[in-house]
């Protein structure tokens, strides 16, 4: 299964880079006024991530089981403010090197991110069984994507990743340290 796990996830990123294609595509499309190639494309697009999702479904990728669900998608919030923080500094640079333009788009996906923060938090508020939703263990944040994990980390085997980033262990650090 391991090796299968492997190729599933393969092909997951395969899917989704096809999809990132297609929905470019479907841009490039609609500024040159075709409506109708762009949302053929959306629609290849949207095929390509469905069958993403079902690979990563079938290796695992995420957790699925409930308490460990919903301990992930609260670390994913974590990870979605730091999201907001990363691109508004991204569109800061893309400011100050005068892409105008650019850097007020993508200052709106900034804000895109705060509210992807907010949607998870709140989910986890409302479904979150109540061991997760407790503050008292020790939290780790991964340096690259900024998920939060929860709980004794040492005591995750050694080739344990980053669930959003894939960063190995050495990517966490103690919060507040
Ligand atoms: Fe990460």
């Amino acid at each position: 299964m391991k090796d299968y796990k492997k190729t599933l996830q393969g092909q997951a990123q395969a899917e989704l880079s096809g999809a990132g294609m297609y929905f470019t595509l479907a841009r490039i499309a609609k500024a040159h006024g075709l409506e109708d190639v762009s949302m053929q494309f959306t629609e290849l697009a949207n095929q390509h991530a469905d069958q993403a999702s079902f690979y990563f479904t079938a290796s695992n990728r995420y957790p699925q089981e409930t308490h460990a669900l919903w301990q992930f998608i609260k670390g994913l919030s974590k990870a979605e403010e730091y999201g907001e923080k990363a691109i508004l500094n991204l569109s800061r640079q893309l400011e100050e090197a005068g892409h105008k333009d650019i850097a007020q788009t993508v200052q709106t996906f900034a804000a895109q991110h705060k509210y992807h923060a907010q949607v998870t938090h709140q989910l986890v508020e409302k479904y979150a069984p109540q061991a997760v939703k407790q503050n008292n263990k020790k939290r780790y944040v991964c340096s690259v994507c900024g998920y939060e994990y929860e709980g004794d980390l040492e005591s995750e085997p050694e080739n344990y990743t980053c669930p959003v980033c894939t960063m190995p262990k050495s990517a966490f650090k103690l919060k507040g340290e």
